[in-house]
């Protein structure tokens, strides 16, 4: 199986609905969906469909995760679609698709998928279509609409250079590229240009003329050379400091071998603008209506009372956050004890590092 395949059947947000689901942890990722719903709305609103084409309309959110983030951004499509040909179109149909990996937990997307159609009275249709964006998921012209949200600043793999071991690309010491070696970073720079174009290229394929893609992604400011962009953030210790200490613990109390742990690393990588704007270039057959960077609240911030309590309740807060998106992909690569330790490490490391003085 390749790299690409393989990261597919364990990269996943944590399912469920428990502390540490990516239902209970996605307060970042619903305040990038707020941020960004100004735009959402100004791009469907542009949507130019040809005459006689727009009475079944089809929506795909790709990467849509699970929770109650899963069901913003299509609303808001939904809403602005319906209000938009509400005169010429009083008969709108429209098919949306919720699509992700298949290790996405779609049984309590489903579930809640019922109450949430049926509970509103924007009425769609809905389906489920697994597979990896980075590959074609719809047959060709099909989709009037897609939207993919806190999604694309996942890989489709860990570049293949980072896993030779001992070679200046070998990310030693770390779980991510902030502070990287520049060999490293550059090699993510390079997957992530790959698969960019790759998602692209599909796309275009299943857009249909005059259609919308509207894309939203961790991401940095244009120039920026270092990937965490706000240095007072907490966001900045999720994968990097934090993670590598408990890492490290592991490694100290004898449990792994440090080679194991540099054999970890979390395929995330933060676009710049240009980069963006250069894949859409090399596509072709896209024009960027709007780009902007938007600064999203710190997804700490957004806990703040529950997390002043005190160290143990930061801390844990901080472990449930980093476990709603990575612990399956490093239950699969420690197993179930382990994971759980490291886990426990990482909230020991986070409950150090409160300051006490209400400054999150
Ligand atoms: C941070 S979550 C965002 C979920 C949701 N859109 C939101 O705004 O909360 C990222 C999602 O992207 C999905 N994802 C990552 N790589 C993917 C890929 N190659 N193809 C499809 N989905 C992918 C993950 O499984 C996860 O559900």
């Amino acid at each position: 199986m390749d790299s690409a395949r393989s990261l597919e059947y364990v990269l996943s947000m944590q399912g469920g609905e428990d502390d540490v689901s990516y239902a209970k942890n996605s307060y970042g990722a619903a305040a990038a969906l707020a941020s960004s719903k100004p735009l959402l709305t100004s791009a469907i609103y542009s949507i130019k469909l040809t005459k006689g084409c727009s009475s079944r309309l089809k929506i795909a959110d790709l990467g849509c995760g699970v929770g109650d983030n899963t069901f913003c951004a299509v609303d808001t499509v939904v809403e602005v679609l319906r209000r938009k040909l509400a005169v010429i179109e009083p008969e709108l149909e429209l098919e949306v698709f919720f699509s992700d990996l298949p290790s996405n937990d779609f049984n309590t997307l489903f579930r809640s998928l019922e109450e949430k159609v049926n509970g509103s009275s924007q009425k769609y249709f809905a389906a489920g279509v697994p597979g990896s964006f980075y590959r074609r998921l719809f047959p060709k012209g099909e989709l009037h609409v897609v939207v993919t949200m806190s999604a694309l600043q996942w890989l489709s793999q860990i570049p293949e250079k980072v896993m030779e071991k001992g070679s200046k690309t070998w990310n030693k010491g770390r779980v991510w590229i902030q502070g990287a070696e520049k060999e490293v970073v550059e090699a993510y720079a390079e997957q992530s240009d790959k698969d960019l174009d790759e998602f692209l290229k599909c796309r275009k394929e299943e857009i249909v003329e005059g259609g919308v893609l509207f894309m939203l992604m961790g991401g940095r400011p244009s120039g920026l050379v270092s990937q965490v962009t706000d240095h007072d953030s907490r966001h900045k210790l999720l994968f990097t400091t934090l993670m590598d200490q408990a890492w490290q613990d592991l490694v100290d109390e004898g449990l792994i071998e440090e080679e194991k742990r540099d054999g970890f690393n979390i395929p995330i990588y933060l676009r710049s603008t240009e980069e963006i704007a250069a894949a859409i270039d090399r596509c072709g057959g896209f024009k960027i209506e709007k780009m902007e960077v938007l600064k999203i609240a710190d997804p700490m911030n957004a806990k703040q009372q529950e997390l002043m309590k005190d160290p143990e309740s930061y801390g844990q807060a901080m472990a449930n956050l980093a476990q709603g998106g990575l612990k399956p992909m490093v239950e699969a690569y420690l197993g179930p004890d382990l994971t759980r330790k490291l886990f426990k490490w990482y909230a020991t490391r986070a409950a150090d590092d409160y300051d006490g003085n209400g400054e999150l």
